[in-house]
């Protein structure tokens, strides 16, 4: 569903290969968040899955660290992601609370994160961010 959404960008639906073989999946999808009347465009990191014989090499780390580069060289500025309050901080995430950003929904502050890509970026933007539909279907 997401690929067929709008806010789907084939250049950050990203796969790693370790012989031959896909092993981790990484998806980034547009999303806005809603700053008052204004919209400030980003993207959101999910889905997310590194085989299970293939967790705790590093392989999430650097797939998320290439991602994060794509991002920024296509010329988005900041990312949020909801997930792994022990993980993704790794990588330079930090609670989206900081920006006073929120989600549209409840969930434990720890868990939704956001990451500038330009320092600054996320500066003046304070608002929720409504995830694109498919992200409601379960
Ligand atoms: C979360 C996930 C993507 C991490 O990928 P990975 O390639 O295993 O991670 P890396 O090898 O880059 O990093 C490993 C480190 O992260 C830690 N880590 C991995 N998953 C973690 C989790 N769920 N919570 C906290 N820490 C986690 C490991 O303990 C390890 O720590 P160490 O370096 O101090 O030993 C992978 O475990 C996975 O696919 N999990 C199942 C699906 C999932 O949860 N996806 C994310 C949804 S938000």
């Amino acid at each position: 569903m997401l690929r067929s959404d709008p806010a789907y960008l084939p250049e950050l639906s990203l796969v790693a290969v370790v012989d031959e073989q896909i092993c981790a999946h990484l998806l980034f999808t547009r999303i806005d968040i809603e700053a008052g009347q204004e919209r400030f465009p980003a993207l959101a990191l999910a889905p997310m899955a590194v085989l299970p014989e293939k967790q705790n090499q590093g392989i999430g780390s650097k797939l998320v660290q290439f991602g994060l580069e794509q991002a920024r060289q296509l010329g988005f500025t900041a990312v949020i992601v909801l997930g792994w309050p022990e993980y993704y901080p790794r990588c330079g995430f930090r609670p989206a609370s900081r920006w006073e950003i929120r989600a549209p929904f409840p969930v434990p502050d720890p868990v939704f994160m956001a990451l500038e890509l330009i320092l600054g970026a996320l500066k003046n933007v304070r608002g929720a961010v409504p995830y694109t539909q498919p992200f409601y279907i379960i």
